[in-house]
């Protein structure tokens, strides 16, 4: 579950103060999934990294799975993304001098979980990249990459996956593979999913449409 309290985000440019969230409480139960909606800018990225903890806030408090982490160190909040949080970014962060097998296994490695690697594989041939799992990321087509980035993300079954726009560069029959993918994990596994899109077929899927317009909370299904 995810509890974020008056969290928000502000920016200094040129000497003046830019709010990219404005003061935002949002509840996310366990083991649902939520889309995040709105236009280009409105700060879904940004919303995204924070309540993963991948960024500070520049105010407010946040609840992972019941641990507060805002205050935490650094190195404890990496120990805990490795651990329970997965994420997919929007231009996938591909590690370049890694195969695709080798991107994957990298959160597994870090955390030493030794049954990574069958998990991996089976990953791999699920979203139909099983012949290439030798290649590089340049080796690899936009929505090839993504998809490894999507099993990276999953490797080490995560509590909270957060996904920018998972399927925003795949095609319907790629598209539904990896949203396939993500919800089986919410199935089977109770993990919580927050996955920003633009596509209508997605969001259907979510228990929970939340759009946002100018860093607020302009609409929510669930509220
Ligand atoms: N480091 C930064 N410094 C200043 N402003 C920033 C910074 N990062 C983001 N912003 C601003 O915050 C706003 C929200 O950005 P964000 O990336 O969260 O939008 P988004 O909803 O994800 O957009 P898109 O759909 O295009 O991905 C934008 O206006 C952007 O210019
Ligand atoms: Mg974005």
């Amino acid at each position: 579950m995810i509890r974020a309290q008056a969290l928000e985000k502000s920016y200094q440019v040129n000497g003046r103060t830019l709010a990219v969230i404005h003061p935002m409480d949002l509840y996310i139960k366990a083991a649902s999934f939520a889309a995040i909606q709105g236009r280009s800018g409105s700060g879904k990225t940004t919303l995204l990294t924070l309540l993963s903890g991948l960024d500070r806030p520049t105010g407010g408090r946040l609840v992972l799975d019941e641990d507060d982490i805002t205050d935490w160190p650094e190195s404890r909040m990496a120990a805990f993304r490795n651990k329970k949080i997965g994420f997919v970014f929007q231009d996938f962060h591909l590690i370049p001098g890694m195969t695709a097998l080798e991107n994957v296994l990298f959160p597994a490695e870090l955390s030493g979980n030794a049954h990574a690697r069958e998990r991996a594989e089976s990953l791999l041939r699920q979203v139909g990249l099983w012949e290439r799992r030798k290649h590089l990321p340049r080796q690899l087509s936009g929505g090839e990459q993504q998809r490894v980035a999507i099993c990276r993300a999953v490797v080490n079954r995560p509590k909270i996956i957060f996904a920018d726009e998972p399927t925003g560069n795949l095609d319907s029959a790629a598209a539904d593979g990896v949203m396939q993918l993500l919800v089986d994990l919410k199935e089977e596994e109770g993990a919580t999913l927050v996955v920003v899109t633009h596509s209508a077929e997605v969001a259907e899927q979510a228990d929970r449409v939340i759009t946002l317009s100018d860093g607020e909370v302009a609409h929510d299904s669930g509220a």
